[in-house]
């Protein structure tokens, strides 16, 4: 291309632009020089003197973002925060009959494991595990409470907990942490939610009635006072105790996912 060309093309180019840019009127005042610098598309006077509307936009789905945390229990449930997802739990205890034999008294009847996890399972549930100290000690604390209520001195409650297979015996076991799982499902096994009373579990092989099998189920011990219980030396309130499963417990602790 010859500079005369390019000359010429350029002059019909600076020609061109103060057509266009003089088209609105006053070509040379201050808006069309900022209409000269601004996009095509924007090209309205008024909205130098309008703010621009600020509406938030919508969230955009993230990939990789981790879905909504889930928190909601029924009424009364506890709900336990957990790294794997949430959890609720409650304490649900027997039957009360009413004796009225001396006076008038609240009896909370006790249950077996199979009806303890039936009624769990009624509230879409089923026995629960602990994955912590904190959990076992909220537990015990609602245990408590029901205590107070029916005037229970003491007593336990069923929990999730069975004796791994291998665990005929301490020596087979000696970690206290890693002799029991939890049968929910969704509890960690292995954590300190397996907080036993000392020298448990005792993983006892019955010694009258062989068909019991060795101590291979768990329950949670209450305390009205909080504190020591009576029934057996040197047990306290909310620490775990190792009984046969055909057993009998006042109470039992449900849990299921939180939603
Ligand atoms: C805990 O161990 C038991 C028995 O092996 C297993 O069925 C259960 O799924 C385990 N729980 C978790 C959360 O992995």
């Amino acid at each position: 291309m010859t500079p005369r060309l390019l000359l010429f093309l350029s002059l019909i180019g600076v020609t061109v632009s103060i057509i266009i840019g003089g088209g609105g009127g006053g070509g040379y005042n201050d808006h069309s020089d900022h209409h000269s610098h601004s996009d095509s598309s924007d090209s309205s006077d008024s909205h130098e003197h309008r703010p621009h509307p600020h509406r938030p936009r919508p969230p955009r789905p993230q990939p990789g973002r981790p879905p909504r945390e889930r928190t909601n229990c029924p009424a009364n449930w506890l709900l336990f925060t957990r790294p794997e997802g949430n959890w609720c739990a409650q304490v649900g205890r027997g039957l009360v009959t009413l004796q009225t034999t001396n006076k008038l008294q609240a009896f909370v009847a006790t249950l077996g494991l199979d009806q303890a996890e039936a009624q769990c399972q009624a509230l879409g549930a089923t026995l629960t595990g602990l994955q912590s100290s904190l959990e076992r000690q909220r537990l015990a604390e609602a245990a408590r409470l029901l205590a107070v209520q029916y005037d229970i001195a003491e007593g336990a409650m069923w929990v999730g907990g069975r004796a791994k297979p291998e665990c005929t015996s301490v020596s087979a076991c000696p970690d206290s942490r890693n002799s029991f799982y939890w049968t929910d499902g969704h509890t960690q096994n292995g954590t300190d939610g397996f907080g036993w009373e000392v020298g448990n579990p005792m993983l006892e092989y019955h010694y009258l009635d062989h068909s019991r099998g060795i101590s291979g189920c768990a329950t949670l011990v209450f305390a009205r006072s909080g504190g020591v219980v009576y029934f057996w030396r040197q047990f306290v309130h909310g620490l775990l105790d190792d009984i046969w499963c055909n057993g009998q417990a006042r109470m039992y602790a449900c849990g299921k996912l939180a939603t």
